[in-house]
């Protein structure tokens, strides 16, 4: 049986990080689900059309890591058809042996309810805009703007909206160095079985 990770929290929150470090430490595969949306997002015309029919091309789009790809991702993110569109995928990639981690905004809820392990990670959103104004080189305030904007419209979704599951793990960040957060989660992922 392989061994699913889910790992959910709000932009720059450090979940991605901490998603990649995981999978690098048990050699498990990784995937980062705000990309799905990120593609559709960029693909332009009928969002619907553009998740059922996403290809790895999409996927490495190297625009996708823009504020703006993140805002339109949020929004197409908010369309029930496009994320049915994208479950099948994503349980599929879950299922990866030996295990799989998957950090989005509805891993633990709504994608892999059953993971043996979930984590949701946060952190204030002051810290998160200056990490990733820096990442970004991007102004601070207009980061804080844009993350508040996307939060506020993933947390109130109708459909998989952003928040734990009730069975996860909270870590805030945000007096955590990256090395912290990530040694946290390997040990929580240890206890878990990985
Ligand atoms: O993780 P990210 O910042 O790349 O995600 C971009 C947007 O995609 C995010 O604002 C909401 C949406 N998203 C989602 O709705 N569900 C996921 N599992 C992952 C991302």
């Amino acid at each position: 049986m392989p061994f699913t990770i889910a790992i959910d929290g709000p932009a720059a929150s450090g979940k991605g990080t901490i998603a990649r470090a995981l999978a690098h430490h048990f050699g498990f595969a990784h995937l980062d689900t705000g990309l799905l949306y990120r593609a559709v997002g960029a693909k332009g015309g009928d969002p619907v059309a553009a998740a059922r029919s996403l290809t790895p091309d999409d996927l490495a789009r190297d625009d996708l890591r823009s504020a703006r790809a993140g805002q339109a991702a949020s929004r197409v993110a908010a369309i029930p058809e496009v994320r049915a569109a994208l479950v099948e995928f994503q349980r599929r990639f879950a299922r990866s042996e030996p295990g799989a981690v998957l950090d989005g905004r509805d891993i633990g809820t709504v994608i892999c309810p059953d993971a043996e392990l979930k984590l949701y990670v946060t952190a204030n959103d002051e810290i998160r805009a200056r990490r990733r104004a820096k990442e970004l080189g991007a102004d601070e305030a207009q980061m804080l703007r844009e993350l508040r904007e996307r939060d506020a419209r993933d947390v109130a979704r109708a459909v998989a909206p952003m928040r734990p599951a009730p069975d996860a793990v909270l870590l805030d960040t945000s007096e955590m160095s990256i090395d912290d957060a990530v040694t946290r989660a390997i040990t929580c992922a240890k206890e878990a079985g990985a």
